[in-house]
């Protein structure tokens, strides 16, 4: 069978089975054409929140999966591969949140979505990368401590002057591999092109880009740009994705280190398997978890809008 012929087959089967398929932006693009929706992780939980079918396979990594079962709890989802984790999320557990709590308690916990559900339960609100600034400045609170990624917060900062921030020392191990020799290496090379890069980059990459944002908010400004030449400083993927949207452009990725292991674990062939109930993972969360990460989950929503 060829990739045309199994992503047919996988549209005939979801069809057939009433299930639906979301991706995150850092799927492949096989993955993305067969899939209900792709987006940011933000665009992620708000369908997720409304998705109209019983079973949703989330291809992606767990903590995304969990979101869905969170916000809709009468539903099956599954995770399409298993293996797929976001390190970050595993950096801060509850104990942490507990000791931070005891340490800052003043201060409004605000935790980034790549955390599990069971530690969404201690926070008070989730953000993304496309919502955070815009909920911080709806939080009443002046004193504001961001877990677990210190890059994205210290980004969000900067567009918060009004608010104090207290930071945990955690991040993404793939956006922090990208450092300022990358971005010099690549002007050097592409001295026509814009640099946009995820603000999960360390501030050293952030502070040198043209525009930084979200995975969709980075395809969205290269898309409507009248540049024609790009440096892009995220997971490869979006690379891929942009090269099919905008084939009348260039995109250069930022450094080789732009690899997410975890987002890059599921297949195509996984997607099928899952629609068949060959494979995949159920996700189960207890009552208390669903509830206590909806609150903070359901706040971002409500915030982020
Ligand atoms: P966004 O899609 O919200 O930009 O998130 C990036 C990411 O690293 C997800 O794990
Ligand atoms: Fe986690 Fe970084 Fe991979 Fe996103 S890109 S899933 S934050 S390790």
């Amino acid at each position: 069978m060829n990739t045309r012929e199994l992503q047919d087959k996988i549209i005939a089967l979801k069809k057939e089975k009433g299930m639906c398929i979301l991706a995150h932006a850092y799927q492949s693009h096989d993955i993305w054409e067969v899939a209900d929706f792709v987006g940011d992780s933000f665009a992620l939980s708000q369908y997720a929140a409304s998705v109209p079918q019983d079973t949703v396979i989330m291809c992606g990594v767990r903590f995304m999966a969990e979101t869905v079962k969170v916000l809709s709890p009468q539903k099956r989802s599954i995770l399409a591969n298993p293996l797929a984790g976001c390190p970050m999320a595993e950096q801060i557990d509850q104990k942490m949140i507990t000791w931070l709590k005891d340490k800052y308690p003043k201060h409004t916990i605000v935790a980034y979505i790549n955390t599990t559900s069971s530690l969404k339960t201690a926070v008070d609100v989730c953000v993304t990368s496309s919502s955070a600034v815009r909920i911080i400045n709806n939080i009443q609170n002046d004193k504001i401590l961001f877990v677990p990624d210190k890059n994205l917060g210290e980004w969000v900062a900067q567009q918060c002057p009004d608010k104090e921030f207290v930071f945990f020392r955690g991040g993404c191990p793939t956006h922090m591999r990208i450092r300022k020799r990358d971005v010099e290496a690549a002007r050097k090379d592409h001295p026509n092109a814009k640099l946009l890069v995820h603000p999960e980059c360390l501030g050293e990459v952030t502070d040198l880009a043209d525009f930084a944002g979200s995975t969709t908010e980075i395809m969205a400004y290269a898309k409507d740009s009248s540049e024609k030449e790009f440096i892009i400083g995220t997971e490869s993927s979006i690379v891929q994705h942009l090269q099919f949207e905008c084939p009348d452009k260039q995109f250069y990725l930022l450094s080789r280190e732009c690899v997410c292991h975890n987002m890059k674990m599921t297949t195509l062939a996984d997607v099928y398997q899952c629609l068949l109930g060959r494979s995949g993972e159920e996700i189960n969360l207890t009552d208390d978890v669903i509830k206590g990460a909806k609150k903070s989950i359901e706040r971002m929503i409500e915030l982020g809008r």
